[in-house]
């Protein structure tokens, strides 16, 4: 079984990265924890105790950051992407249960001291709860599993700019500190996130299934309008290709490297990685830890393991 934290900032498509992490059988979903990124992080939180609610998954939400660590602004949020409640404005409850008590890093901490060794986090928003946990306790550095990120775009354009994707952009601070850290980080970037899309007929056929899937269609139709109109044939389901190179890491192809996240200018949000396999002079890559990000992907076997696991 992996343990896993899922950090997320609901978001059409971090939903359906839930319910594929909810419904696979070899997941134990220990905790989700939310953030800014795709909305506000009162909405993030509402949004991910609504669907906890709708999809009956025990794990509890805790509420995270507000904002980056670093410089960055949070007023334009991707209304026109994730709509205007972050959920493909199908109309989300306002009241719908509570968050622990605990802020989300603090909750992060808490369950990696309980299970030394064993927790994985999968982190498909800003990472700012992420650092936050490093720098109240860097040790759990050296008690979590992994970390697998979905975020950053090495040898491909980014999303928010042409250097880069959302969820780095979004705090390039926390980002830099995330991969620097001495823990396994595995990043999901847009170089093979952007090549998994979900058809609108495929997304639509879905629906019929179950009351979840539904739920799913209803919340992810907008979004698919969006990718459609820059010329995807569907939705591109980013967040659950994270979850994903998780319990299938065999359809990945990875890289080792040094990764850092460039700040301040036109170039804020990039992440730059040192191949291990190249040698460069000194740099202010050398003190970073070995990570690895993805460079290659079979988007036809991620489609039918997401396909197998959600209609299970
Ligand atoms: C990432 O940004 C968000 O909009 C998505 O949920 C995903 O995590 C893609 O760049
Ligand atoms: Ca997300």
């Amino acid at each position: 079984m992996h343990k896993v934290i899922f950090d997320t900032d609901p978001g059409v498509d971090d939903a359906l990265a839930l319910y594929y992490l909810h419904r696979h059988p070899e997941v134990d979903l220990l905790a989700i924890t939310t953030v800014f990124g795709n909305a506000p992080v009162s909405l993030t939180t509402r949004n991910a105790l609504f669907l906890k609610q709708e999809w009956h998954i025990p794990a509890p939400v805790a509420k995270g950051a507000a904002g980056p660590l670093g410089r960055g602004g949070t007023e334009h949020w991707p209304v026109h992407i994730h709509g205007h409640d972050g959920l493909g404005n199908i109309g989300v409850p306002e009241a719908v249960g509570a968050p622990d008590p605990r802020p989300a890093h603090r909750l992060i901490i808490d369950l990696v001291r309980a299970h030394p060794g064993e927790v994985t986090l999968v982190a498909v928003a800003r990472m700012t709860n992420l650092a936050l946990a490093l720098r109240e306790a860097p040790e759990i550095a050296g008690l979590v599993k992994q970390v697998i990120l979905m975020g950053g775009a090495f040898a491909v354009p980014g999303n928010v700019t042409p250097a880069a994707e959302a969820n780095i952009f979004g705090d390039a601070q926390a980002a830099d500190e995330v991969f620097g850290a001495p823990w396994p980080v595995l990043a999901i970037g847009l170089d093979v996130t952007r090549r998994v899309e979900m058809t609108r007929a495929e997304i639509e056929a879905l629906g019929a299934e179950s009351p979840d899937l539904a739920l799913l269609r209803d919340l992810s139709l907008d979004y698919v309008g969006f990718y459609e109109t820059l010329g995807h044939r569907g939705m591109v389901v980013h967040d659950c290709c994270a979850c994903v190179a998780l319990t299938d890491p065999g359809l990945f192809a990875t890289r080792a490297a040094r990764v850092r996240v460039l700040s301040g200018g036109i170039g804020t949000g990039m992440t730059v990685a040192a191949p291990q396999d190249m040698t460069f002079p000194p740099s202010d890559w050398d003190n970073a830890a070995l990570q690895s990000y993805a460079e290659g992907i079979d988007p036809e076997a991620v489609l039918d393991r997401i396909r197998r696991v959600i209609t299970a």
